[in-house]
């Protein structure tokens, strides 16, 4: 009977032998190399797609003039589609902060820390209160200024100050102040 482990040649096929191994081997490596090439190919199209272009950079970033707001107001804009309050004090509201010792803040920043230099009177902040997120009254003519005539959160009872510095009720922090830049005496720039 013919063995079943025979080449055609007769001579005995040795399928553990040095040439099936090899075989295996580069059938096994052949596998992995194409997987690899497979994966650098998927990968790539997606880190380049994450980069974001000059547009995303540019829509990321919001021109404001402030030129009309009067001191005592405020006005609402948006920024990386979240409130953004930009805010002009009065003088006594710049008082009003400055007053305070910042030593017995929870948040300890004084006013000059979250303005621009000679700008004290500009308070540029996020619209969103740092407990769980709620949009602040205050910004807006006859809103709730809350007791530390800044802004409130009714959500949960949170009250900021002139310099939106939290002073009483549960968030932990101040409102944001995000990155900005005055391009003129008139314009910032966030983002
Ligand atoms: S979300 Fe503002 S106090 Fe809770």
């Amino acid at each position: 009977m013919a063995d079943s482990l025979s080449t055609a040649n007769g001579a005995p096929a040795s399928p553990e032998g040095d040439d099936g191994v090899r075989r295996r081997d580069f059938i096994h490596v052949a596998a992995v190399s194409t997987a690899g090439v497979g994966a650098v190919a998927v990968v790539y199209p997606l880190v380049s797609q994450m980069a974001p272009s000059a547009d995303v950079l540019a829509a990321s970033s919001t021109e404001i003039d402030v030129s009309a707001i009067e001191p005592g107001q405020a006005i609402k804009g948006e920024f990386r589609k979240q409130p953004l309050f930009v805010r002009r004090l009065t003088q006594a509201e710049i008082d009003e902060a400055n007053a305070v010792d910042v030593s017995s803040l929870r948040d300890a920043e004084s006013l000059a820390d979250r303005t621009k230099p000679g700008r004290e009177d500009m308070l540029v902040t996020m619209g969103l209160c740092t407990h769980l997120g709620c949009v602040p009254l205050g910004a807006a003519e006859g809103e709730n200024k809350g007791e530390y005539n800044g802004y409130f959160c009714p959500c949960h009872g949170s009250h900021y100050d002139t310099a939106g510095r939290i002073r009483k009720g549960p968030a932990p922090t101040n409102l944001a102040v995000p990155e900005y830049e005055f391009t003129s005496d008139t314009v910032i720039r966030v983002g």
